[in-house]
């Protein structure tokens, strides 16, 4: 029933799910201009508490995805945090830092401290190139200059540089070095995620649940029980962690084990008093984690208990009917479930797939304004009809902020950021005694064994030149395109631009040939077709033979 209700929007044409879409998040031109307002404030003092902000912040804002040496450098994140021997780590670093042309960033930026980290890089790289007759005297005299210590300075150096990134993200190794820190902070709500997912082997499964059953406890421990449920500190589980067959083809499995290990963490959070949000990932997971939350929702051991919640992204084209669903089921059984809505983190990682399945289009929006206005929809939704869902914006767009804030009521939602990621937007949210509305920081918890996919989704985020974030920091990018407003953008787009704005999949290799098209196996819908249809055709009478030049030959 779940993919009835919501698979037929799962590949469906943009222009139409966003036409239906803008009509629910068209405003008053007097909301319009509030909205705006509001908006050039935020975005005014974010800019203003920039000027005093760390060095680490410039650096990922000069190094972002838009140079070649970001992206490198992103490379080079990526694959250190995963290599096991020093002598490879080695050799990629020289690899990827021989190939970048640092200089031309040299005393681009305005920090010291980018500055001298593009020195650092610039001559790492003209020390190390590979190939270069060079290459092995220059890394043999690294290593002598630096024989005292026990690793090659280099890698240590470039290793603390990785480190130091993702501390900016997250909020400690152990749920008891994170509880200690927010309790150093004055924000009062947190949602702790013990970091690790897409869990490979039943073994990984266990370790992933066990490491939330403890985190949950202690949560409990340091929870000030007179707060309402909504206020407390809270937990987010990604159900990738909870076994490694979360697939559709193996849905019966990744029920049944799922259910039962989210069950148990459930009861957990019931037994502490803290509320319980099933994260969103892969949209081909998207079902399934509906059927796992259904299953738990009505479960009798959890009755009374108004802790079970969920993310939506509102990128995917089946957001609204998720929300209609969600919706139905709190006001038929009457009990609260609390939603954050979040634009999606997946979205290169599904474009990608799309492709390579050859699948009819994309589950997700491909304009960065449809997936605006997808969530501006969702938030009006939320905010208008769902009278028994608790919403929760997790966002860190000033526009975004300020148009719920211009819709909602005071009282009846709270904002949530990331760990690391807009501080200085949610400072001046909260310091504006009109707002006075809670921000909840969604805090990852582990080491970095388990950091790496997080880690990712982070920096292509920051690093995107679409992304709120990265434009925010870029003193040339003007406030007005910042905080311009997506209902505006798309009504200037003419008819046909309202559709994907990548080539869709089949259309991939447009000018040779079309891409093979495959089927979408996560559907049910589609997959119930395909049955049927292999049901009929082996009702037919047929004959071998071999089809040569347009002739068959031989047939039997
Ligand atoms: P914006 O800069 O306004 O939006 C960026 C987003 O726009 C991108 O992330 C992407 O979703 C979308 N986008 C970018 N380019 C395009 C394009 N060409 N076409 C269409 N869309 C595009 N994400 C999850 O997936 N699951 C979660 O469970 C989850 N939990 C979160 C919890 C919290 C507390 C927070 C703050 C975030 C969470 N996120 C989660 C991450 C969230 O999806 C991203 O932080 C969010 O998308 C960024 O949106 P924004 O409004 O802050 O920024
Ligand atoms: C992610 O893991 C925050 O859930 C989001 O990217």
């Amino acid at each position: 029933a779940i993919s009835e209700e919501i698979n037929p929007d799962y590949l469906a044409d943009e222009a139409e799910i966003i036409t239906a879409l803008l009509k629910l998040a068209r405003t008053t031109e007097m909301l319009k201009d509030k909205i705006h307002d509001t908006a050039l404030e935020l975005v005014q003092s974010v800019r203003k508490q920039q000027q005093h902000s760390s060095g680490l912040h410039a650096f990922l804002q000069h190094y972002d995805l838009s140079s070649p040496e970001g992206v490198m450098l992103m490379c080079l994140a990526e694959s250190l945090l995963r290599i096991p021997d020093s002598d490879t780590i080695d050799d990629v670093i020289a690899d990827k830092l021989s190939s970048g042309h640092w200089e031309k960033h040299l005393n681009e930026s305005d920090s010291l401290f980018v500055n001298a980290s593009t020195w650092a890089l610039m001559l790492t790289g003209k020390l190390i190139k590979p190939g270069d007759q060079t290459f092995n005297k220059n890394k043999r005299l690294i290593k002598k200059l630096f024989s005292r210590m026990e690793e090659p300075v280099l890698r240590a150096a470039i290793k603390s540089a990785i480190t130091i990134i993702a501390h900016q993200f997250v909020m400690g190794r152990t749920i008891k070095e994170a509880i200690q820190r927010s309790e150093d902070s004055n924000t009062c709500r947190y949602s702790y995620d013990m970091l690790g997912e897409a869990a490979l082997t039943s073994r990984d499964a266990e370790h992933y649940q066990q490491a939330y059953a403890d985190a949950i406890t202690r949560i409990g421990e340091q929870t000030h029980h007179a707060d309402s449920l909504i206020t407390r500190p809270s937990i987010s589980v990604k159900l990738s962690a909870l076994s490694p067959r979360y697939e559709y083809r193996q849905q019966d499995r990744a029920i049944r084990e799922i259910a039962t290990r989210l069950l148990s963490l459930a009861q957990l959070a019931k037994a502490a008093d803290i509320c319980l949000t099933i994260d969103a990932e892969e949209s081909d997971r998207l079902t399934l984690s509906l059927e796992v939350f259904e299953h738990l929702y009505h479960d009798d051991t959890l009755a009374g208990w108004n802790g079970l919640g969920l993310a939506v992204q509102a990128y995917q084209k089946r957001a609204l009917s998720v929300l209609k669903r969600l919706n139905r089921l709190s006001t038929d059984f009457g009990k609260q479930i609390p939603v954050r809505l979040v634009k999606g983190a997946y979205w290169d990682t599904e474009i990608k797939r799309a492709q390579e399945k050859g699948l009819q289009s994309y589950p997700v929006f491909t304009r960065k304004c449809h997936t605006d206005i997808a969530y501006l929809a969702c938030a009006r939704y939320l905010i208008e009809q769902c009278p028994n869902i608790y919403p929760q914006f997790a966002t860190h767009n000033a526009h975004t902020i300020a148009y719920i804030f211009h819709h909602a009521d005071q009282g009846a939602y709270e904002f949530q950021r990331l760990h690391g990621m807009g501080e200085e937007l949610y400072n001046a949210v909260t310091s504006n005694d009109c707002f006075s509305i809670p921000c909840r920081i969604y805090a990852p918890v582990g080491k970095h064994a388990e950091l790496l996919p997080y880690l990712i989704r982070r920096l292509l985020e920051n690093g995107a030149n679409t992304s709120f974030v990265n434009q925010v920091v870029h003193k040339d990018t003007c406030i007005e395109t910042i905080i311009s407003d997506p209902i505006m953008i798309a009504d200037q787009l003419n008819e046909k631009s309202q559709q994907a704005d990548i080539p869709l999949p089949k259309n991939l290799f447009a000018r040779k040939r079309i891409n093979s098209a495959g089927l979408n196996f996560a559907d049910e819908l589609e997959v119930k077709q395909l049955q049927q249809a292999i049901e009929q055709a082996a009702e037919n009478d047929y004959t071998a033979a071999a089809y040569i030049n347009g002739k068959t030959i031989n047939a039997e």
